[in-house]
C-alpha cells in the first residue's frame, strides 16, 4: 500500500500520489486546486460529489482527474493512493471508515465528525487496524504565526503561560443557526489549538453569551467560551459569526514574562478620508491560504504534523462539553477515555 510521499520499492524515483477528492464544494474545490498547483509530490486522481456538475468542474480545473459516480469505489479503487475528505460533516464517518478498511490514507477537513460517539467509532476503527491513517483537517496548526507562537512558548520567552486570548469572527451566517454550531464548527479550532499549543487536556469549560446580536436572525450571537487546562491554563475565546465587517481570527498568549501576538494584518493599508484602512478578507481562505498549503504537503510528505484521529476525538469531546455548558449557563467538566497506545508517543 502506498503511503502519501513513498516511493514503491524498486522503482526509485519520485511518486507522485493520487489523491481521490470527495466533497468538491468551497473547501474540496480549494484543496484540489492546491494539490494541482501548490503542493508537489500529488495530484488530483479522483474526484466525487453528490453534486455531480461541481465534480465534473473541479475535476476539469485539476487536469482531466477522474469523475466516480460512487464515493465507496474512489476510495478502494488501485489508482487512488489516499483520499481528502472534505464533504459535509455528517459524512465524514462513513467515509474515514471506508479508508480505515481500505487501508488508505485519509485527511478528513474538521471536524473529523459531529459527535464523539461517532469519532470515538473512528478511533476505534484505527486502533484496530495498528498504524496510522488519518489525519484531521486543523490546519492552523500549520499557520506561521500559531506555529511561531508555540515555538516561543516551547523556547521559554514568555515565561509560564497564564492565558490565552482568542477572538473569531465571521461577517455573516445563515440565518437560524443553532447556537451549538457556532461551537462545534467554528470554536472547534480554538479548541484544537489550546491542546496543541499547551501540550494538555481541557478539563473545564463555561459558555457565557450576552444578548443576541440584532444581526444574528435567532442565533445566539456572539459566545464567550471559558477553558480551563491541566494546569490551570485559562483560554477564553469570542466566537462572533455576525460580525458584518469581515472575517478575522487573532489571539494573545499571556505568559508570566511576555506576551505573543498571532494576527494576520494584509500588508495593504489605504489612506484616505481622514482613516488609515486595511482590508479585510471575507473569510477564512485567504487568511489561511498558507496553513492549508503546508498541511496538504506535510500530508502528502507523510511527515506527521497534522491532527490526529484522537485529536480529532478530543476537539469533539470538548465541544461537546461547550454545547451542554451553554444549554445550561454552567461550568462543565470535559472527560476523556484513556488514550490509545497507537496515539502515545
Ligand atoms: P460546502 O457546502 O461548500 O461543500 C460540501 C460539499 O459536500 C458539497 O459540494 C456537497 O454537494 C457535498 N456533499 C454533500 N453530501 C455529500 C456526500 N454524501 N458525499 C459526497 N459529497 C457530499 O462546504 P465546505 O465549506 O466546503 O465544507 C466542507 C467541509 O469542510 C465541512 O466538513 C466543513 O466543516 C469543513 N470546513 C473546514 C474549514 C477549515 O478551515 N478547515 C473551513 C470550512 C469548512
Amino acid at each position: 500500500m502506498l503511503r502519501p510521499g513513498q516511493t514503491p520499492a524498486g522503482t526509485g524515483g519520485p511518486t507522485v500520489t493520487r489523491i481521490g477528492v470527495i466533497g468538491t464544494g468551497v473547501m474540496g474545490a480549494d484543496h484540489a486546486r492546491l494539490l494541482t498547483g501548490a503542493v508537489s509530490g500529488a495530484r488530483v486522481g479522483g474526484v466525487f460529489d453528490t453534486d455531480g456538475a461541481r465534480a465534473r468542474g473541479v475535476a476539469t480545473a485539476s487536469g482531466g482527474a477522474r469523475v466516480f459516480a460512487d464515493p465507496y469505489a474512489l476510495i478502494t479503487d488501485d489508482g487512488i493512493d489516499a483520499v481528502l475528505v472534505a464533504s459535509s460533516d455528517a459524512t465524514h464517518e462513513d467515509y474515514v471508515l471506508a479508508c480505515v478498511a481500505a487501508g488508505k490514507p485519509v485527511l478528513c477537513e474538521k471536524p473529523l465528525a459531529p459527535s464523539a460517539a461517532a469519532c470515538a467509532r473512528i478511533v476505534e476503527a484505527e486502533a484496530g487496524h495498528g498504524s496510522r491513517l488519518i489525519t484531521v483537517g486543523f490546519m492552523r496548526r500549520f499557520d506561521p504565526g500559531y506555529t511561531d507562537m508555540r515555538r516561543l512558548l516551547a523556547a521559554g520567552e514568555i515565561g509560564a503561560p497564564l492565558m490565552l486570548h482568542n477572538v473569531h469572527r465571521n461577517p455573516a451566517a445563515v440565518p437560524g443557526l443553532p447556537g451549538s454550531a457556532l461551537i462545534t464548527n467554528s470554536a472547534v479550532h480554538e479548541l484544537d489549538i489550546v491542546r496543541w499549543l499547551f501540550g494538555e487536556e481541557i478539563v473545564e469549560v463555561a459558555v457565557h453569551t450576552p444578548r443576541a446580536s440584532a444581526q444574528a436572525g435567532g442565533t445566539r450571537d456572539p459566545q464567550l467560551l471559558v477553558l480551563r487546562t491541566e494546569s490551570g491554563v485559562l483560554a477564553d475565546v469570542e466566537i462572533f459569526v455576525n460580525a458584518r465587517y469581515g472575517y478575522e481570527v487573532r489571539c494573545e498568549l499571556v505568559g508570566e514574562a511576555g506576551t505573543v501576538t498571532v494576527d494576520a494584518p494584509p500588508p495593504t493599508s489605504l489612506r484616505r478620508g481622514g482613516l488609515n484602512a486595511r482590508t479585510l478578507p471575507g473569510d477564512w481562505r485567504p487568511r489561511f491560504a498558507e496553513a492549508y498549503r503546508l498541511e496538504l504537503q506535510d500530508w502528502i510528505d507523510g511527515a506527521g504534523a497534522g491532527a490526529t484521529a484522537w485529536d480529532g476525538f478530543a476537539a469533539t469531546v470538548v465541544a461537546e462539553s461547550c454545547v451542554a455548558a451553554l444549554a445550561s449557563g454552567q461550568r462543565h467538566p470535559v472527560a476523556l477515555p484513556p488514550m490509545p497506545a497507537l496515539y502515545r508517543g
